[in-house]
């Protein structure tokens, strides 16, 4: 696999980012819990979805189509009340972790053990184990916080969580959660986190309501299986946007690419500091959940960048591209800053860590915060050496900054990025770089 990247001359073409990670997880277990057989189109063939197709046919679900190659994979589902008791390799998929067990907590009189790789076993769960103990169920983690962890399933309760982080994967959790429950279940979150667990469910008849930051599901007694369509992910093509803001002469076509305005915060970031970006992005339309994922081509160009804040409710909308911002602000004039992102310490890796320190090793001038970092344009980077540290955001950083410097970019431990984006570096070749 290509692990050199050396400075591009002006990138031009299209490019269609691999399927949504976020809305893939949940396709498969909301199939999972659906009566019936589900249809998901465009699934994303990628280590950490694998895990979770892997997770559900463990729990008893029938999957179909997921060989790598066919366009649709059919899921059948076990029902709300379904799920086998068996042990879950959940391996570095955050977002399975999280989710799962709101499902499971609902089980009563079974349990169930989630075990992962090493770097799921230093990420927190206890933020899904106070709203699910309060609901009834029984959550032993390791240290109190880590996996393996057992979830003992209950009858559950119904209850009003507010989260002291805006998390979509708590949030989804508790929803899940809420579905089984005895009673509608709401969730109030300090700033709006990505919505695709509410879109699905919706989609697939649940009764779930926002009123302002507050979600509300009411229980069902089944959902129906369905079709699910999953579109590009804006996380993977935040990576060639970024490109084309930072590579001289740049001009790039990102097709088919998820436009959910809960997930494109760092195309806005990006337009602020300055780059030309063209395409159908959504738009928040106040309280209403739509049952469907808004999908359009966009078209970016470079152009002078200058540094910008990123902060408060801006965060959960960009949390994944936060690393690519760090980057950005190295060939911005000015200072940009991320602050209020404290969770980025407890994602894959410690990203404040992995973008400062591993920025700076490629000349970049970035100091660390307690819950984000400050970058000093220097209006380029010169290159060298990143250390992947199994994050896959954090290889792609490395090619992208490559392409995008003077002397080139070698990535230790490129191949992390198969996690969410398998065909990264066959993306970029076929760019012609
Ligand atoms: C995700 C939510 C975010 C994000 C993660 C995927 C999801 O995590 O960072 O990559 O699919 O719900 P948090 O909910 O912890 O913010």
């Amino acid at each position: 696999m290509l692990s050199r990247f050396e400075p591009a001359g002006p990138l031009r073409g299209a490019l269609r980012p691999p399927s949504d990670k976020s809305i893939s997880h949940r396709a498969a277990l909301i199939a999972a819990m659906a009566e019936g057989e589900s249809a998901v189109e465009g699934f994303l063939d990628s280590a950490d979805t694998h895990s979770t197709l892997a997770a559900v046919e463990a729990l008893g679900a029938r999957v179909e189509g997921a060989d790598g190659v066919a366009a649709e994979i059919r899921i059948a589902g076990v029902g709300m009340r379904g799920p086998a008791s068996a042990p879950v390799d959940v391996g570095n998929a955050g977002t399975l972790m999280r989710l799962l067990p709101g499902w499971l907590a609902g089980q009563a009189g079974r349990s169930f053990v989630l075990d992962g790789d090493a770097s799921i076993r230093r990420r927190p769960v206890d933020r899904i184990a106070a709203p699910l103990r309060a609901m009834g169920a029984e959550v032993d983690a390791t240290d109190e916080r880590f996996p393996p962890f057992t979830v003992r399933g209950a009858r559950l309760r119904s209850i009003a969580y507010d989260m002291p982080v805006a998390s979509a994967q708590v949030k989804s959790c508790v929803l899940i959660a809420g579905l089984i429950a005895e009673g509608p279940t709401t969730v109030t979150e300090p700033h709006a986190s990505r919505d695709h667990t509410e879109r699905m469910l919706t989609r697939l008849g649940a009764a779930v309501h926002r009123n302002g930051r507050r979600v509300t599901v009411v229980p069902v007694d089944e959902l129906v299986g369905g079709h699910l369509h999953v579109p590009g992910d804006p996380s993977s093509a935040a990576f060639w946007l970024a490109a084309a803001a930072i590579v001289p002469g740049a001009e790039l076509r990102v097709t088919n690419m998820g436009t959910n305005w809960t997930r494109i915060g760092f195309a806005r970031v990006l337009e602020r500091m300055g780059a030309d970006i063209r395409g159908d992005l959504e738009v928040a339309d106040g309280d209403v959940i739509a049952s469907e994922e808004p999908v359009a081509d966009v078209e970016i160009r470079a152009g002078e960048l200058r540094g910008t804040t990123v902060e408060g409710e801006e965060i959960p909308l960009a949390i994944d591209e936060l690393p690519l911002v760090g980057l950005l602000g190295c060939f911005a004039e000015g200072e940009t800053v991320v602050r209020g992102a404290a969770e980025l310490r407890v994602k894959e890796s410690d990203r404040i860590a992995a973008v400062v320190d591993g920025l700076n090793g490629l000349g970049g001038d970035l100091e660390a915060l307690p819950d984000g970092f400050v970058v000093h344009g220097t209006g380029g980077l010169r290159g060298g050496v990143i250390d992947a540290a199994g994050d896959h955001r954090t290889a792609m950083l490395g090619a992208i900054a490559g392409l995008a410097s003077r002397e080139g970019v070698r990535v230790v431990g490129m191949e992390a990025a198969a996690v969410s984006y398998p065909g990264f570096t066959a993306d970029l070749e076929r760019l012609g770089t």
